[in-house]
């Protein structure tokens, strides 16, 4: 069976889904996106990727004529029609295809289309046990980083940056604070406390991240939502990273320097089972 896309309400072979040459996402990156994990066939954390959906169109007055409950049954409908338990699905909405011009267009319609994509959630359970490494890189981003735009190019160099440097992820630095990773939020714990970056406009407010800090919240862990230094980081006694693809994997070395023992630390496991005691609770998913 082939692939299949959504794309403007039809769903189709991937190989024959398009959008037209002069949709607004590829000529300006004038489009917002959202990742989100499906395990057992089911969406994890659908609401909260919804709304934040919702409040970047209307940060970016980008009209989406579809409700979110038509919106759940097609992506649920996709999902299903691609047959995959574990995937990610891609939702992209565009404000429209229009004769190239930098103001709004006066009448397109917004493009919405979706992908799925088979996906390994259990890698990241292996993962838990050897660590990732990160590298550092300049945060030169636009000053509206926490929506979540298509307009990713600072991102994709920063990650093709630790590719070649054999990490998984780059730091995004800023006068010596770190924001967050390319496509993931940045954490460090000292003294048993667990630290990351405050929303606002310098961070993409993750839903993984939000996830946790609830998680840790509940089981009486100290969570402090303030910005930290590189040399925070360098001095920490462990450091991790979230996303929707990474929920939660430890972070043991930074720009070649060991995170506290160069391992996995026992916040990080405690926060880890958490986390996917969570992803079983809502989708019934165990390695
Ligand atoms: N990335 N920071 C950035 C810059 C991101 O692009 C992402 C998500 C995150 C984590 O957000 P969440 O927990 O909602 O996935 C943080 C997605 C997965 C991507 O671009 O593929």
């Amino acid at each position: 069976m082939p692939q299949l896309a959504y794309v403007n309400g039809r769903i189709l072979p991937l190989a024959d889904a398009s959008l037209h040459i002069e949709d607004r996402g590829t000529q300006f990156g004038d489009a917002v996106y959202e990742v989100c994990a499906v395990m057992n066939g089911r969406i994890l954390d659908w609401d909260p990727h919804l709304v934040r959906l919702r409040r970047n169109l209307a940060e970016l007055g980008i009209v989406l004529d579809i409700a979110d409950g038509p919106l759940t049954l097609q992506a649920r409908r996709l999902i299903a029609a691609n047959g995959y338990a574990e995937c990610i699905i891609y939702m992209q909405v565009s404000r429209g295809t229009a004769k190239r011009d930098h103001a709004f267009p006066g009448a397109a319609p917004a493009n919405l289309v979706m992908t799925v994509r088979r996906f390994d959630f259990a890698q990241r359970l292996r993962q838990l046990e050897t660590g990732i490494a990160v590298i550092t890189q300049p945060d030169n981003r636009w000053g509206r980083v926490d929506i979540k735009t298509t307009g990713l190019l600072p991102n994709v160099l920063a990650k093709q940056a630790a590719k070649q440097a054999g990490a998984f992820e780059a730091w995004l630095v800023s006068d010596e604070t770190v924001r967050e990773g390319s496509s993931t939020n940045a954490w460090i714990v000292k003294d048993g406390r667990i630290i990351t970056h405050p929303t606002g406009t310098a961070i993409l407010p993750g839903i993984a991240r939000d996830s946790l800090i609830r998680l840790a919240h509940a089981a009486q862990l100290v969570v402090e939502e303030r910005p930290f230094t590189l040399a925070e980081a360098l001095a920490a006694d462990e450091a991790f990273l979230t996303s929707t693809t990474a929920p939660i994997l430890p972070v043991v070395r930074i720009d070649g320097t060991a995170v506290g023992s160069g391992s996995t630390g026992p916040v990080v496991r405690r926060l880890a089972e958490l986390v996917w005691n969570e992803v079983a609770r809502q989708t019934g998913w165990r390695a």
